[in-house]
């Protein structure tokens, strides 16, 4: 199914049940082992098949059946009708740097409008600079939090006891 627009010459579609092992197969390398082991297992935890059965119609992915290139997976809040949220971004390494993160949030920010979402809402841990450094640069305020790691502001104990979070706003 290629109903989108391609992006960087890409082509761009729906995720589906059959893109979840291909994304989870390249979650390590991508992330750079980012938390050692641990690290690694949560990522994994945070991209259940359902994400590729409930989110699709909020979600993009970039490449074909044999590659692929980077993927967004976001949603239209449910609870909260003026917001929509971004839960994992990925751009493959040798992609990086050319603006495919940034097209794929401006495609989510295009439908998070149509929808009649003004605000736009991700997490972080704050050990990903990265990933700092993107949401910023996309016009995501980090919220402020009351503890603070290499001076950026964090939510202790967001995501339950220890893993603390940076907490991104955007207003469309
Ligand atoms: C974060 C990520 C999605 C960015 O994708 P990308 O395609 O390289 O990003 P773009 O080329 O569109 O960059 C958009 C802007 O963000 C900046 N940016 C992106 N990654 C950055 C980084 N690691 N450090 C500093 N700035 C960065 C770019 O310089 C660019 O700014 P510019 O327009 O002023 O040049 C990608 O690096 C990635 O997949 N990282 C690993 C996964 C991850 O951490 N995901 C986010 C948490 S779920």
């Amino acid at each position: 199914m290629t109903d989108l627009a391609p992006l960087l010459g890409h082509p761009v579609r729906r995720p589906g049940p059959d893109d979840h092992l291909p994304v989870l197969a390249v979650l390590d390398t991508w992330w750079g082992g980012l938390g050692g082991e641990e690290g690694s297992r949560q990522r994994a935890l945070l991209l259940p098949k359902l994400m590729f059965q409930h989110f699709t119609r909020s979600s993009f992915l970039v490449g074909d059946d044999d590659r692929v290139i980077a993927f967004l997976i976001g949603f239209l809040s449910p609870s909260r009708p003026a917001e929509s949220y971004i839960h994992f971004v990925g751009v493959d390494p040798a992609e990086r740097g050319r603006g495919l993160g940034a097209a794929l949030y401006e495609r989510f920010f295009a439908h998070s409008r149509e929808n009649g979402r003004s605000v736009v809402r991700a997490i972080t841990s704050p050990v990903n600079k990265g990933s700092h450094a993107f949401h910023t640069r996309m016009g995501f305020v980090t919220e402020p939090g009351p503890k603070e790691f290499e001076g950026l502001p964090v939510q202790p104990d967001y995501d339950g006891p220890g893993l603390d979070r940076l907490s991104f706003r955007k207003d469309l």
